[in-house]
């Protein structure tokens, strides 16, 4: 039943769609509620015996490729916030980013002391195994993060967590991301200390991952504003997508999103290298997304939108509800609103219009959705 389309035209349609459901399965007996006296917390079974080991390593390495890379990114920040424990005197652990293939063009330092984390929706990415292998030869303690049990890195890691996302068809990922940063929310809580100083934060944390799903069923919302988006696009050779903070990676993705599928050429970029070079490219006719939700880098996006302005930049900017005024101000944008959850997991909900922007786009341009040309689902030679 989960691998026909049902009443969807396409796989990644469908894929997009499944999200609350997705996400529910994917948290589904991992958080505690806590009784009256009990905290909030998660449980990750195939963790457990692991996590003391974990929270002694020197640094959390993530290793992955392409949407599962940008999973991990969107990840870091809040695995930086919430890792604090004993070991590590309450400060985070120290994260650091790998794209698979480079990390072996590299040979790249991994030691014995490290928590190598690889991210991988099939689980049989030939890079990643790769980097897995030489992760191992290193000593380093390995965690699996995939959606396919028995797959080579779920079996061949020394433990980890599986998404349960469900299988996924396209080729694009869209799901398996949303669950991929869920389940490395559930790792940071897991990871970190349960302190007095910490427990609001993981209180809201958790009660965010709850209420998700109804989050991503509003956001679902946006699809005919999303289609209408698709249609001005259409003819467009380039996107740009800003995004700084939690939602760089969403930048990426957004922009891996559209590239990959409807073949139109574009650029995630960290807002704040924009003037670092891709000031230059702003003009009235190449449109440009901005994300600037709510969160602690708000005001710094509003400064990018309003520099964007000053140089005519056609712009379509992402934002809170409600917020329309406060990132319009200045000059005239297209502006989509999104249900504002807690930040850390807001790139979960910014991800989906894009996706939604991304599908519509290549349906209009007529190109294959679920199969682009040359793309593979899995990629499984070096
Ligand atoms: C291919 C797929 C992408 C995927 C990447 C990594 O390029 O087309 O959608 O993100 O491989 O795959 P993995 O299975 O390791 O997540």
């Amino acid at each position: 039943e989960q691998i026909n389309k049902g009443s969807y035209e396409h796989y990644m349609q469908k894929e997009i769609y499944e999200q609350p459901e997705s996400l529910t399965t994917t948290m589904r007996g991992r958080l505690i509620r806590g009784g009256s006296c009990k905290a909030k917390s998660v449980l990750l079974g195939g963790l457990k015996d692991h996590l003391k080991t974990i929270r002694r390593s020197r640094r959390i390495v993530f290793i992955g490729c392409g949407t599962s890379y940008n999973a991990a990114l969107a990840s870091r920040p809040f695995l930086e916030e919430l890792s604090g424990n004993i070991f590590q005197l309450l400060t985070g652990l120290p994260v650091t980013m790998e794209i698979a293939s480079d990390l072996l063009d590299r040979r790249g330092p991994i030691y014995r002391e490290d928590t190598a984390v690889f991210v991988s929706q099939s689980g049989e990415t030939a890079d990643t195994l790769r980097a897995l292998e030489y992760a191992l030869e290193n000593r380093a303690l390995c965690v699996g993060i995939t959606n396919t049990v028995g797959s080579a890195i779920a079996r061949n890691t020394h433990c980890g967590v599986h998404i349960n996302a469900g299988c996924e068809i396209g080729v694009a990922s869209t799901k398996a991301y949303t669950s991929q940063i869920v389940v490395m929310a559930m790792l940071a809580l897991a990871i970190g200390d349960d302190t007095i100083s910490s427990r609001t934060r993981r209180d809201a944390i958790i009660d965010g991952l709850y209420d998700l799903p109804n989050k991503v069923r509003e956001v679902l919302k946006l699809d005919q504003e999303m289609k209408d988006l698709a249609k001005l696009l259409i003819a467009e050779q380039s996107l740009l997508v800003f995004g700084r903070g939690y939602n760089y990676a969403t930048a990426l993705e957004g922009a891996l999103k559209v590239k990959e599928v409807s073949l139109m050429h574009s650029e995630g970029i960290l807002a704040g290298e924009m003037k670092h070079g891709p000031l230059a490219l702003v003009d009235e006719n190449l449109p440009i997304v901005v994300i600037a939700t709510h969160d602690v880098c708000f005001s710094k996006q509003q400064s990018v939108i309003q520099q964007l302005h000053a140089r005519k930049g056609r712009l379509i900017v992402i934002c809170s509800q409600g917020d329309s005024a406060l990132v319009c101000t200045g000059g005239s944008c297209r502006v989509v609103e999104v249900p504002q959850v807690e930040d850390c997991l807001q790139p979960v909900i910014n991800i989906i219009p894009l996706q939604l922007l991304a599908y519509h786009l290549t349906v209009l341009r007529g190109h294959n959705v679920d199969q682009p040309r040359n793309l593979a689902k899995s990629v499984t030679t070096e």
